[in-house]
């Protein structure tokens, strides 16, 4: 019988290399929820948190532990001594001011600049063969930055993007089509932020294009208001949690934990993470979230996925958005 092979440029496990380190800064809720994903995931043989806060993180790496009996076998530790992340095989980087109530994370720039200056050098000489993944906000400019002071190849530094945002996307959109969220292809792109915007060109619901999807009744289920209403309502999705309960850190730490994991299983996982474009769709020097393979090595792949004409100026909408804020930091 003929023995389907997976081509050798992938792997066919969903099993991460088990002698794997995934190094977290920050153990504030963010932090800490995605040490929580990886370890009861089994993403890594180790998780190792690191946040200037000893009590704090200490605690947290405890608390963690305890779950020993209940995940597949994993050393958590916590230190506000950085070199507890020697040797990661990623970074992923949680620290840093928050948004308030109604605030876009754009205005979190200044402040969170700051601190990735001061960590950039710490973490280089800890983990300087590390992939880094960051999640602190505003995440697409921090890819940016940190690509700069890191001097890192551009593969190895991404952000978590417009994951979480495309996730959100992919629940309404289920709900909505009554499927299951994973038989739902659409994906958000451009910054994770307000001009954040869905493909809507290319989303489909199993093998039917979006824009043909009827619902029961025989009518077609998301025409153009539907389509607006929903990205306007997955735009807007954190800034309601964080109304509600003061910050998001669930969905984002699973965001963040799927990434590690696509790169662990080296999975070549098409993923909307945020890296360095460099002329796509004649946009260069700025990170945003495309549709990209991730794996073993990072970033391996940005798709050159078909877009319309009002999707490639939105790209272009939210690559302005970024530049300016870059440019008003000197970067
Ligand atoms: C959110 C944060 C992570 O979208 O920006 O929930």
């Amino acid at each position: 019988n003929a023995v389907a092979t997976a081509p050798s440029s992938w792997s066919t496990g969903t099993q991460s290399d088990r002698r794997s380190k995934i190094g977290i800064v920050g153990a504030g809720a963010v932090g800490s929820s995605l040490a929580y994903f990886c370890q009861i995931r089994g993403i890594a043989r180790e998780i190792a948190i690191y946040d200037v806060a000893g009590d704090k993180v200490r605690a947290e790496a405890a608390d963690l532990s305890h779950g020993a009996m209940f995940s597949p076998s994993t050393v958590v530790t916590g230190s506000d001594d950085v070199s507890i992340l020697n040797g990661s095989d990623i970074v992923v980087i949680t620290a840093g001011a928050k948004q308030k109530p109604g605030q876009p994370r754009l205005e979190l720039a200044g402040a969170n600049v700051d601190i990735l200056r001061a960590l950039t050098p710490k973490l280089l000489e800890a983990a300087p063969d590390a992939i880094y993944v960051l999640v602190t906000n505003p995440c697409d400019v921090l890819t940016s930055v940190f690509r700069e002071l890191s001097g890192l190849p551009k593969e190895r530094v991404m952000s978590s993007g417009t994951v979480l945002d495309t996730s959100r996307l992919r629940l309404r959109l289920a709900e909505e089509a009554g499927v299951s969220p994973t038989s739902v292809h659409a994906m958000i792109v451009g910054e994770h932020g307000d001009t954040e915007f869905p493909l809507w060109s290319i989303a489909n619901i199993g093998t039917v294009p979006l824009v043909d999807w009827r619902g029961e009744n025989g009518e077609l289920a998301f025409p153009q208001e539907v389509r607006e209403k929903i990205a306007d309502e997955v735009m807007h999705a954190a800034y309601s949690v964080i109304a509600g309960k003061g910050a998001t850190n669930y969905a984002i730490g699973m965001a963040g934990g799927s990434i590690c994991q696509a790169i662990l299983a080296d999975h070549h996982a098409v993923m909307p993470v945020s890296t360095i474009l460099d002329d796509y769709q004649g946009i260069s020097g700025v990170a945003l979230s495309v549709p990209s393979v991730v794996g073993r090595a990072g970033v391996l792949q940005q798709l050159p996925v078909p877009m319309s004409d009002g999707e490639i100026q939105q790209l272009k909408n939210s690559a302005e958005a970024l530049k300016s804020s870059l440019n008003s930091l000197g970067f």
